[in-house]
């Protein structure tokens, strides 16, 4: 004794998912550690997704999706009747394959969540806006590549600024996990290597859970990792041990390749 475990971000107990009469989850337990980059991996339609999206109940908008158990984050049930999804958001921001940032400037973009969500917003002057974009680009590593062209549309920069930006954009209304659902695929090799070093930087304030079907990628960039398969969580462990010494035999066929 006397080790202390890390403290939790996320926790689900008994979580399952059904599209209508399909069943995507079974019965997830998952504890996700706080300022660190955890990674979900497995083959595709084991789920990944759908258990990223589960965090900030984006599927809720799908009618026909119910669950069973119970998902906390930061110690508050999710799903409890107080939580409003709008609320959650604020606090478990979500990026996607896709950069995609919306058809405005690139300060428009950052400050737009902080408009719709953050009450202090109204009040603010034109300096103390700019504070919290300059805040959120430097965080994300692109203050010093857009300062000049805040102005510009956001569409016009290449894709690793973009994801960059939609990353920064979550940051304004102050979030404690961040979702990311393959961030990476659309990027080169050079943009890939970008926001993987930005990872690291993040996770120094926030939680970090990222999907990638990239094994080298959940190798390189992340310090837990959660393999899954048919729904199931398969092994959660350090990233260095389950490529190493992985403890389901399932899990070493899918690191050595044998899954399709
Ligand atoms: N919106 C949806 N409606 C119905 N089935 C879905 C939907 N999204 C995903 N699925 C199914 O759920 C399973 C898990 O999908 P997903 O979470 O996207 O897997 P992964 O991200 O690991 O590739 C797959 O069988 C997929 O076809
Ligand atoms: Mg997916």
């Amino acid at each position: 004794m006397g080790v202390l475990a890390d403290p939790t971000a996320i926790q689900t107990f008994g979580y399952s998912l059904w599209y209508g009469d399909f069943q995507a989850l079974f019965d997830v337990d998952l504890t996700v550690a706080q300022n660190k980059v955890t990674s979900l991996i497995g083959p595709s339609g084991c789920g990944k997704s759908t258990l990223l999206r589960s965090m900030n109940r984006i599927l809720d908008r799908l009618g026909y999706v119910r669950t069973a158990g119970r998902i906390e984050v930061l110690g508050q049930d999710i799903h409890a009747p107080n939580v409003a999804s709008q609320q959650l958001r604020r606090h478990v921001g979500m990026v996607f394959q896709r950069p995609n940032p919306l058809p405005l400037s690139i300060r428009e973009n950052i400050l737009f969540g902080h408009r719709l969500h953050d009450p202090k917003h109204k009040t603010m002057g034109r300096e103390a806006q700019d504070e919290v974009v300059e805040q959120a680009l430097r965080k994300v590593l692109l203050w010093d590549r857009v300062k000049d062209r805040l102005g510009g549309n956001a569409l016009s920069l290449g894709l690793e600024e973009q994801q960059k930006l939609c990353i920064a954009r979550l940051l304004p209304t102050s979030p404690s996990v961040l979702l990311m659902d393959e961030p990476c695929s659309a990027l080169d090799p050079e943009g890939t290597e970008a926001v993987e070093e930005l990872l690291w930087v993040l996770k120094e304030t926030y939680t970090v859970l990222i999907v990638t079907h990239n094994m080298a990628q959940a190798r390189r960039a992340s310090e837990e990792c959660v393999f899954m398969l048919m729904g199931e969580v398969v092994e959660h462990t350090a990233t260095g041990s389950m490529f190493v010494s992985p403890k389901d035999s399932r899990t070493a066929d899918y690191i050595e390749g044998r899954y399709g």
